[in-house]
């Protein structure tokens, strides 16, 4: 009913609804055509063909995800086969958790890709996020994009960070970039979110100053912690003479040589490099053979065996065929002395140097991203630079601190600590430690 009074030149006013009762107050106005319909069954080229366009496709599609309906026991989904052979969902998603109001959206992008139009919905701010980043990696003919910022918790109740997204298609010039408005009523936006090298940035502005940067990091690569997919077991707290407890409360006794001092993602945000936590960790490789822990660790693969009934459910793909009791994200580098490190869940990007705990390395849960260095001063020197002003400016360019993890490792490997040293004026210290990075002899031979 406000679209029909603020839009009076249409010509034509439809609206779905799949509630019969609000379907049929709201087609109680005569100017409006209101079906009652499920949007994921509806043969929208039909509706679509009936108007040569350009369409306004307005809304507030329900903002709950597939899991949330899962739980609910609804039927309010789009049709399984469909879904499932859709590969450019799966790509935006990644998941088999995905929100409802991003499957429309991108259902819209499609009409409109042929037609002309715009798009105009109150989405949660990261579906909004998300199908702009579908729309420009895969150059669509989208126009320059509005985000107004609106309390969801006010108007709505809902405590989601949300937004109303306008998106134009096919109508003048196309455009990567998005103007981000504080609100509703904003007369100007206060920066521009975009898609600049192959990647979604924050603010545009930011990124262009700082993005000689910018480059391959060729002598330092940034790693994540350890994924095992089994805290229960593999975590342990406690120590070698007092014993230890699993998450499941069990005590136990084992020896040292699987056993590795850890810093969990909440210690490291916290700047904490102290911990009484332990971690088994398995292989000193992807892929290794586990099974002379027998003679190795023999308490250890007993315990490991005892746990069997969850170690050998772990149900992602990635232990498949894998030796008995694999961990991931183990390598070299896991075993490196000094490490700086970062949380990828906080919003305040905070490095932390850490240094051996009992003489031995310490590891971090997969939600940890760190660079491994050879000794205290290297750790020291590589603290300097990404805690540097200039390479603080780029990450806070490039990352959403609302989203779940602002801070991911394709993030950080986009910045170059090479260049970050040269605009410091460090060049030489730079090659001093890269230099010595590349000739020093491995001895990380394995053990096991
Ligand atoms: C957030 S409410 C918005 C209601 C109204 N359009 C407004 O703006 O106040 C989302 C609406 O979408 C409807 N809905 C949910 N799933 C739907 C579907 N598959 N097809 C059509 N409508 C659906 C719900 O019944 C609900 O009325």
């Amino acid at each position: 009913m406000a679209a029909a009074a603020q839009f009076p030149r249409c010509r034509l006013l439809l609206g779905v609804e799949i509630n019969p009762v609000y379907a049929a107050a709201a087609g109680r106005n005569p100017e409006v055509q209101v079906e009652q319909g499920d949007f994921f069954s509806m043969d929208w080229p039909r509706v679509l063909d009936r108007d040569p366009g350009p369409w306004l496709i307005l809304g507030n599609p329900p903002w709950v995800t597939n899991a949330e309906l899962g739980v609910l026991g609804s039927g309010n989904l789009p049709a399984k086969s469909n879904f499932q052979g859709h590969r450019g969902l799966d790509a935006v998603t990644g998941k088999a958790n995905f929100d409802l109001s991003e499957w429309m959206l991108l259902q819209h992008l499609s009409w409109l890709e042929e037609r002309s139009g715009w798009i105009a919905m109150l989405v949660k701010t990261s579906v909004a996020r998300k199908t702009l980043r579908h729309a420009w990696k895969r150059q669509m003919p989208t126009g320059r994009a509005a985000i107004f910022r609106i309390d969801a918790l006010r108007s709505f109740g809902a405590s989601v960070d949300a937004c109303f997204l306008v998106l134009p298609v096919n109508l003048g010039e196309t455009s990567r970039d998005c103007d981000i408005y504080p609100d509703l009523s904003a007369p100007a936006p206060a920066g521009v979110t975009g898609f600049h090298d192959d990647m979604l940035v924050a603010d545009v502005d930011g990124y262009r100053r700082f993005r000689g940067l910018i480059g391959h990091n060729a002598d330092y690569i940034w790693r994540s912690g350890v994924k095992h997919d089994c805290a229960r077991i593999m975590e342990l707290s406690g120590s070698v003479e007092q014993g230890f407890t699993n998450g499941k409360g069990e005590r136990l006794h084992l020896e040292e040589a699987c056993l590795y001092p850890m810093l969990k993602s909440s210690d490291v945000a916290r700047g904490r490099i102290r911990s009484d936590r332990r971690m088994i960790v398995t292989q000193r490789r992807v892929g290794a053979d586990t099974s002379l822990l027998r003679i190795t660790a023999p308490k250890t693969w007993a315990y490991l065996v005892s746990q069997a009934a969850l170690m050998d459910k772990r149900s992602s793909v990635i232990y498949k065929n894998k030796p008995r009791f694999s961990i991931f994200g183990v390598g070299d580098y896991t075993f490196a002395p000094w490490k700086v490190a970062i949380s990828g869940f906080y919003k305040n990007p905070r490095f932390v140097k850490i240094g051996p705990i009992d003489g031995k390395p310490v590891v971090f849960d997969d939600t940890v991203y760190f660079l491994p260095c050879r000794s205290e001063e290297e750790a020291d020197f590589i603290l300097l630079l990404v805690q540097s002003e200039p390479y603080r400016r780029i990450i806070e360019a490039m990352s959403f601190p609302d989203e779940k993890r602002p801070i991911t490792a394709e993030l950080l490997k986009r910045v170059s600590l090479q260049q970050v040293a040269e605009r410091l004026g460090l060049t030489s210290e730079y090659c001093r430690f890269r230099d010595h990075v590349e000739t020093e002899p491995r001895n990380l031979e394995l053990i096991f």
